[in-house]
């Protein structure tokens, strides 16, 4: 399964991006607006971060504006991911787009027939919000199982792109489910890291090892 990082926060991409551990990095206006830096700018500095797809979302809501927003962020660089809302206009630009070959993330997507909608507009990747989901009570992770059954029954090549990840139980239900890539804020892609066993037998080993009074080169 793919790692995107997702967000706008140079810094913490360029960390992540240190591990090789990250394939791709997502944003949103949100994202942008919370870096607090111009979108054109901190897009350009991320895809020279990362060579993986970086999504930029258009903010036009009408087919036409969106293929001119679409225009300028696709000339930042050859890995940008035009990202646009599950919407009719949303999914008219994404046909138009993926049609001469510019990788498409249709984003906000919330049912599994909204992604079969996508996935016939030829979307690149499909993002299903699992976390908004749960934040109302509901298991946003048979979103991404119901997507992965309709993809597989028509072999659909869109990529399932889990999105609003909460904590690595989504991640680690996300793998099982087969999901291609899931999209996470840095602070959850380190805690995949954490275990307290772990810590604890690296401390018992580093401390045996001391007592032996050697060292390695
Ligand atoms: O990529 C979409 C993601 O940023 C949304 O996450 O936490 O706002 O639901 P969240």
């Amino acid at each position: 399964m793919k790692f995107f990082a997702d967000t706008a926060d140079t810094d913490a991409i360029r960390e992540l991006a240190a591990t090789g551990l990250v394939d791709g990095v997502t944003t949103n206006p949100s994202l942008i607006h919370k870096s607090g830096r111009d979108i054109m700018e901190v897009t350009k500095e991320i895809c020279g971060i990362v060579d993986g797809p970086v999504s930029a979302e258009v903010v036009a809501t009408e087919h036409e504006a969106m293929m001119r927003e679409a225009e300028v962020l696709r000339k930042i660089a050859d890995n940008i991911a035009i990202k646009v809302p599950l919407t009719v206009d949303g999914l008219k630009t994404c046909k138009a787009l993926t049609s001469d070959g510019t990788m498409v993330n249709v984003t906000l997507c919330f049912t599994a027939n909204q992604a079969l909608l996508a996935a016939k507009a030829g979307a690149s990747f499909i993002s299903p919000f699992v976390g908004r989901h749960d934040d109302i009570g509901y298991d946003g992770m048979n979103l991404i199982s119901d997507i992965r059954i309709i993809y597989d029954n028509y072999d659909f090549q869109t990529e399932i792109l889990v999105a609003s990840v909460r904590h690595p139980i989504h991640i680690l239900e996300a793998a099982k489910m087969g999901a291609d890539v899931s999209t996470m804020p840095p602070d959850v892609i380190l805690k995949l890291f954490n275990h307290p066993l772990t810590e604890k037998g690296l401390a018992a080993f580093l401390a045996d090892w001391e007592k032996t009074g050697q060292s390695i080169g």
